[in-house]
């Protein structure tokens, strides 16, 4: 099945609203494979967003990023990626719909409460950068005969 990097950010944290957001992702039938609390180094966030490193707004993100822990999660799921970043909104808090999570909690560009990978291939190379082969445990809750049908992956 499809697996997706998801990190409950610094405002998510501070906010209190991590409990509330994950309940989402476990309400959607989300299957939780790993789950730890960590605070981003500088350098871990030029990696994550090596992308952005060269944008304006990168150094503003990467003193938000590293300013207080966070909690990295992989989930799994059919069509995983594009779920959870459906279930996110748009980046900005203030463009996000209302019914998405950014769309319900934030009012920031930045400070948008949740990443999720944008490609399976973005979530592999995030899961490697936060998690080792053996922190992630693949399982299918006993309730899973009632999240899909047969052969739904
Ligand atoms: P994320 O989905 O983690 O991917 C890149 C992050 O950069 C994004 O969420 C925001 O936190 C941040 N970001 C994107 N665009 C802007 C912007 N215009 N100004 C400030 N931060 C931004």
């Amino acid at each position: 099945m499809e697996r997706t990097f998801v990190m409950f950010k610094p405002d998510c944290m501070e906010r209190g609203l991590f409990g509330r957001i994950f309940t989402r992702f476990e309400e959607k039938g989300l299957r939780l494979a790993a789950l730890k609390l960590l605070r981003i180094t500088p350098a871990l966030a030029k990696q994550h967003y090596a992308e952005h490193v060269q944008k304006p707004f990168y150094p503003g993100l990467e003193q938000f990023i590293t300013a207080s822990p966070v909690i990295g999660a992989v989930f799994s799921g059919p069509e995983v990626v594009r779920v959870v970043r459906e279930m996110l909104g748009a980046t900005s808090g203030l463009k996000a719909a209302p019914g998405t999570i950014r769309g319900d909690y934030s009012s920031s560009r930045q400070m948008n409460l949740v990443h999720a990978s944008d490609s399976p291939e973005s979530a592999e190379r995030e899961i490697a950068l936060y998690f080792q082969a053996a922190e992630i445990l693949p399982w299918d809750p006993s309730l899973a005969c009632w999240l899909q049908a047969p052969g739904e992956t």
